[in-house]
């Protein structure tokens, strides 16, 4: 099945490390990440996750939950999960979702059939309070993820869900923004009424509107 943006996701029911869960009433009225590794006891998921582990808070300060996939049982993840703590110095404290059967891997397209293998790729997905798909990434399994990227692009998200604006190259959280180009300069006026640069007609820069 192919996800694209604004798709509702897709819910299922699946046993995790925190026990049966149902994804969208997991998710609540929040917003959720989920992302798949490829594999149990591997070098670079370890990084991953004790990473994710580490930025918790950083999460929660957006109302966001993560979520992990592998088609590993839970029985591993949880023998796994010591490694993590131990190598990483973050306990994981979030539920990682156990496919054996990849059932939940297939209804993501999580799989990379090129690959050769039938293990999970580094997909991850970001859904909002509305069960609707934002953000999609997909990494060869070589490459471990930027979770700072992943925080980047809710907090772009969560501010143009609010404003008239759209966030420039490497923009970061209190830089200046980009009003929509859909947007006349009198209809500007009226939601940015301290002004703006117009570097172009189409280029007009403003100081992020919720500082
Ligand atoms: C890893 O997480 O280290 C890994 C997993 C599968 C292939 C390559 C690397």
């Amino acid at each position: 099945m192919s996800l694209h943006l604004g798709n509702t996701a897709p819910d299922f029911e699946a046993n995790t490390t925190e026990g049966r869960t149902s994804f969208h009433d997991w998710i609540g009225d929040g917003w959720a990440v989920l992302f798949s590794h490829p594999a149990d006891f591997t070098p670079v998921c370890t990084t991953e996750l004790g990473e994710t582990a580490r930025l918790k808070d950083e999460f929660a300060k957006r109302n966001c939950k993560v979520i992990a996939i592998s088609v590993d049982p839970v029985e591993d993840h949880k023998a796994w999960c010591g490694d993590i703590e131990e190598t990483q110095g973050h306990a994981v404290n979030f539920p990682i979702i156990g496919d054996e059967d990849r059932r939940v891997s297939q209804l993501y397209d999580m799989l990379h059939s090129g690959e050769g293998d039938s293990s999970t790729v580094r997909s991850v997905f970001l859904i909002d309070p509305n069960k609707k798909i934002r953000m999609t990434l997909t990494y060869p399994k070589s490459a471990g993820r930027n979770f700072d990227e992943i925080l980047r692009v809710i907090d772009s998200i969560q501010l143009t869900d609010g404003y008239k604006v759209a966030t420039p190259v490497n923009w970061r959280n209190g830089d200046d923004v980009i009003i929509l180009p859909t947007l006349s300069d009198d209809e500007a006026k009226r939601h940015f009424p301290d002004g703006w640069k117009a570097v172009k007609p189409y280029l007009r820069v403003t100081r992020q509107p919720n500082r």
